[in-house]
């Protein structure tokens, strides 16, 4: 092995695959390991790692496969986290700013077509596409906020689709990895950059700053009527260089914040489908056929999902992967509130790590009232309607209503709560859950996201907590 007193070599700076390549080449060198030893290493800490295959891709400048990086850093005796995430990061930002391959870069040529195809269908979301429909175009930026797996992305691409053909200048896609469990959001810079290479602009790396990019995308995008679509957003602060854009192009912007502080921005939430809709979706999801035969455990089996799509997405995987069960079967195992969350997780797809994201960053926030959001999620849903209301919060709480209500409109902003009524709020059952989790069973999920502090993580939505003051605690 090298003298420790050597540098480690870190991913940390490269900004493409071929600064990425170096820094791999340059951490195999200050092992001093050979292929061979490489390969006997990647073995003993059960990888595969062929020598001829360390060889050829380490001769290469394009990126490597994710398991190929995990298991050369490991068989380097280094934690392969960091190296991942910067492998991930590149393939998202390179991937997504690939021009299109008869257009030589920086040519305005073939108009970019990015949006991934869309859910063959959407159930229960009709009024909302209407909507969007309409703003797309009339509105500059286009908002689709609603809690973790409501079928914001879904929704989203589909209604991009539908309006596809008033933009035919291109629709970029991009996903700024506000939630991804594994890594940071883009800044501001990185997504101007993927927007003007995609535009066929050059790269924005030279930028100063993302002031300058973004003047660099108003030029790019003079004259011409392109829809972009940026999911995942993290806060309205990764988004308002950018919006609105100008001229006759739109964004359209997906978040669990509700970033309704962005100027020009239209509004779509989208909450948990109603009950017919819920088991309609699971209808959908596993045939109907097995569905009809036990109506009353589809409904349970829909309200323990919180009728929020994702996790009937993840509740029927379970049940189409043992045709044998009874939809009762998984409907009895979920009743248990310890194991809920846990049976609501397949393959990618876990309920569990997609709140964690959201818990986490409501956790990191230093204020009182992210502080007071994280106690207000183990408070009791107040019967009759499991709502929890202001004045009961601040009286559980000992703290002010003001407080109380800052607290609440937080959890809502980041996409924890609902509120119906002012002063009334809906955590969902799955956020109850898994606040009330140990430590020790949320932090693994938590744990593997480790963020720059985002300068805001609100959409900015403040309402006057005065107006729910006076409500006297039940
Ligand atoms: N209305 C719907 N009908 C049928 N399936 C849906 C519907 N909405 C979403 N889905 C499916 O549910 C899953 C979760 O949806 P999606 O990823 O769009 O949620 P999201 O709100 O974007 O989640 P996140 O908060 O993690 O970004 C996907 O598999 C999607 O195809
Ligand atoms: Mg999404």
């Amino acid at each position: 092995m090298a003298d420790q007193a050597d540098a480690v070599p870190t991913p940390d700076g490269a900004m493409t695959p071929d600064e990425f390549m170096v820094r791999l080449r340059q951490l195999k060198e200050w092992t001093g390991l050979t292929y061979r030893d490489l390969e006997a290493r990647s073995r003993s800490t059960g990888g595969h790692l062929a020598r001829s295959t360390l060889a050829s891709t380490l001769r290469r400048n394009a990126l490597p496969r994710q398991e190929f990086v995990e298991a050369m850093v490991r068989a380097c005796g280094l934690d392969p986290a960091p190296w991942a995430r910067a492998r991930r990061r590149l393939a998202v930002l390179h991937a997504a700013a690939e021009p299109a391959a008869d257009r030589a870069p920086g040519a305005r040529g073939t108009a970019p077509r990015q949006l991934p195809p869309a859910p063959p269908v959407l159930v229960g979301r009709d009024a909302e596409l209407g909507r969007l429909a309409r703003m797309l175009g009339a509105a500059p930026v286009t908002v689709i906020s609603g809690p973790p797996g409501a079928g914001k992305t879904a929704v989203g691409v589909r209604a991009a689709h539908l309006v596809a053909d008033r933009f035919p200048d291109g629709q970029l896609y991009v996903d700024l990895r506000g939630t991804a469990p594994n890594d940071e959001p883009l800044t501001p810079a990185e997504i101007a950059g993927v927007l003007l290479r995609s535009l066929g602009e050059g790269d924005a790396r030279a930028a100063a700053d993302a002031g300058e990019a973004a003047g660099r995308l108003r030029t790019a995008l003079s004259g011409r009527r392109v829809l972009i679509m940026l999911d995942d957003v993290a806060s309205a602060a990764q988004v308002r260089w950018l919006a609105p854009c100008g001229g006759g192009s739109a964004v359209l912007l997906t978040s669990r914040a509700t970033l309704t502080s962005l100027d020009g921005s239209r509004h779509v939430r989208l909450g948990a489908l109603p009950p017919d809709r819920a088991r309609q979706a699971l209808e959908l999801f596993l045939g109907a056929e097995r569905v009809r035969g036990e109506p009353e455990a589809v409904r349970t089996l829909a309200d323990l999902c919180d009728r929020l799509p994702l996790a009937l997405r993840i509740a029927a995987a379970r049940l189409a992967a043992r045709p044998e069960w009874p939809v009762r079967a998984l409907v009895e195992r979920m009743a248990d509130p310890r194991r809920r969350l846990d049976e609501l997780r397949v393959d990618d797809m876990d309920m569990r790590a997609s709140l964690a994201v959201s818990f986490a960053d409501l956790a990191r926030g230093r204020d009182e009232a992210a502080r007071l959001a994280v106690r207000v999620l183990g408070l009791p849903a107040e019967p009759p309607d499991g709502q929890v209301r202001t004045a009961t919060a601040a009286s559980l709480l000992d703290v002010p209503p003001d407080s109380a209500e800052r607290a609440l409109e937080r959890l809502v902003d980041v996409g924890l709560a609902e509120s119906s009524a002012p002063c009334r709020y809906r955590v969902p059952g799955l956020v109850r859950l898994f606040a009330l989790e140990p430590n020790g069973r949320r932090e693994p999920a938590v744990r593997r996201r480790q963020r720059r502090p985002a300068p805001t993580r609100s959409g900015g939505r403040r309402r006057s907590a005065r107006r729910c003051s006076a409500t006297a605690p039940s």
